[in-house]
């Protein structure tokens, strides 16, 4: 990464909790982001990944826990207060068909929240409307189209724009290239590589593929059912997974080294997902873990371990 993070704690959650009906989506989940950094949050389907980017982001409110900004509680705010916290952090969402309005222009969708903050002139708007779209590689004549006249990628710098126009401190990234084809996906992730680099702004990105996340995040928080299983410095994280369910996801991910890759084995994980509203008791992993143990019944493994920590019976007291 070309950015070193600063050490200091721009977007902190502590044990978040969200439940819809039975399912408790989110389980306690701690997050830290600090300003410059980008942090990569992975898992399968269901694991929790959106509702926590909802979360820290406070597009919903959870049932428990708390969310600080720059140490502030912003956890309870609402109204007037909300409004405010929320410019300083902006949401792209996987679908850039879905997010933006197809009955207004490019140049509407990208200035509506600097109009919505009472941001300059109308004029001024404008002028910052076609930089922002300099800015995301757009050619600003874009600002009369509508929606339906672009492709997907330009739809979704279209959306990039938009959430970069109030010059938030935290971008959550959910998913921002999945819907795209392969080629426009490298370009909208370097995008938003150098965003991050120009601004020091801080990136959540939601993924639930590593080879998205391996070589843009400084970070690495890997996600099951509801709660963060491992978290670590990236690089080491990929090269020395340490929980059974990261091993399982890395080793479905192609290396370059056509040498290296085969001699690699692909653990494939055994049975479904389980019911979310009903998780096995102990280790919520065990009914696919290849590494299980009689006791892995009983105990339920807690998040441990300094800088690279992990939640697995196999390294408890390491
Ligand atoms: N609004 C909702 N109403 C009911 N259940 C929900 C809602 N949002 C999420 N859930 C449930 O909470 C769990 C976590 O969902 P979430 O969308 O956060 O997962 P995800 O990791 O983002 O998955 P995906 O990779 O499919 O986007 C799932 O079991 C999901 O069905
Ligand atoms: S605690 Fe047991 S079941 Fe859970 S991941 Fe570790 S070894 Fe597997
Ligand atoms: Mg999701």
């Amino acid at each position: 990464m070309s950015t070193t993070p600063m050490d200091t704690g721009l977007l902190s959650a502590r044990e978040l909790r969200k439940s819809f009906a039975k399912v408790r989506a989110v389980d306690g989940v701690d997050l830290d982001l600090r300003s410059g950094e980008t942090v990569g949050v992975v898992g399968e389907s269901g694991s929790g990944k959106t509702t926590v980017g909802r979360l820290v982001s406070r597009l919903a409110a959870p049932d428990s826990g708390r969310v600080e900004l720059d140490g502030r509680d912003i956890t309870r705010l609402r109204g007037r207060g909300l409004k405010r916290v929320r410019r300083d952090l902006q949401v792209v969402f996987q679908d850039p068909y879905g997010s933006l309005d197809p009955s207004r222009t490019v140049g509407h969708a990208v200035g509506e929240p600097l109009a919505v903050h009472g941001v300059g002139t109308r004029g001024e708007r404008a002028d910052r409307v076609a930089g922002l779209l300099e800015r995301v590689a757009l050619d600003p004549v874009l600002a009369q189209r509508y929606p339906g006249e672009l492709s997907g990628g330009q739809r979704q710098r279209v959306a990039i724009a938009r959430a970069m126009a109030l010059e938030p401190r935290v971008l959550v990234a959910d998913e921002p290239t999945s819907a795209l084809d392969l080629s426009t996906r490298s370009e909208i992730l370097n995008l938003l590589l150098a965003l991050q680099d120009e601004n020091g702004l801080a990136t959540l990105l939601i993924s639930h593929d590593f080879a998205t996340v391996r070589h843009l995040t400084h970070r690495i928080v890997v996600m099951y059912l509801g709660r963060v299983v491992e978290e670590g410095d990236a690089a080491e994280l990929v090269a020395e997974p340490l929980h059974p369910y990261t091993r399982a996801l890395l080793s479905a991910v192609p290396v370059p080294d056509p040498v290296r890759q085969r001699g690699r084995e692909r653990i494939v994980l055994r049975g479904e997902q389980p019911d979310p509203a009903n998780p096995p008791s102990g280790c919520r992993f065990r009914g696919r873990c290849p590494d299980a143990m009689p006791r892995c019944a009983e105990t339920d493994p807690v998040l441990a371990g300094g800088s690279h920590r992990v939640a697995c019976l196999l390294h408890e007291g390491k």
